[in-house]
């Protein structure tokens, strides 16, 4: 029989303050959800510089690591919890590669940016990453479990 294991599995993806500047937010949303992705968390906020620290601890000795907060603080960052069958890996793959000269055409990436820099969106790496980063971005009262609901409305 088929196995449905890991498809509860849940990612984080954040539309950066570049991608909210650029009226991007529909234009990713419209990526997963016509993937098939279910979203269980939406906020807009202004990510302090504590939270990013903790987001990108690993990125804490890179030489762009300033700029980098700089520019998660520049403007309000859309975050968002997408839960589905291998949602990590799949949404890396519609994401694409970290520099946008190395993304695909037809990746979030390939299609509207240019700089590493400026890479519109942000998405977690692993499954342990996933898990890690959700609950920095959330609290658990603002992650909705509405699997059992789908299908049963028409509309
Ligand atoms: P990283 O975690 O390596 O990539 P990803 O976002 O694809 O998981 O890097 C985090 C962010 O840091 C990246 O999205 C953009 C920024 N960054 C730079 O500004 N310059 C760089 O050379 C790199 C590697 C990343």
């Amino acid at each position: 029989d088929t196995d449905f294991s890991g498809i509860k599995e849940r990612t984080l993806v954040a539309v950066k303050p570049d991608g909210v500047q650029r009226r991007l937010i529909g234009e990713v949303i419209k990526r997963f959800e016509q993937r098939g992705f279910r979203l269980v968390g939406l906020k807009m906020l202004q990510a302090s510089d504590k939270l990013l620290a903790q987001h990108y601890v690993s990125l804490q000795r890179k030489p762009f690591y300033s700029s980098l907060l700089y520019y998660m603080t520049s403007g309000p960052i859309v975050a968002m919890v997408w839960e589905g069958h291998n949602v990590v890996r799949s949404t890396r793959m519609l994401v694409g590669c970290t520099d946008p000269a190395e993304a695909a055409p037809g990746t979030i990436r390939g299609d509207f940016s240019v700089h590493v820099s400026r890479n519109v969106v942000h998405a977690s790496d692993s499954v342990e990453g996933a898990e890690r980063e959700i609950s920095l971005w959330f609290h658990r009262s603002e992650l909705i479990d509405w699997e059992g609901c789908d299908h049963k409305n028409i509309y």
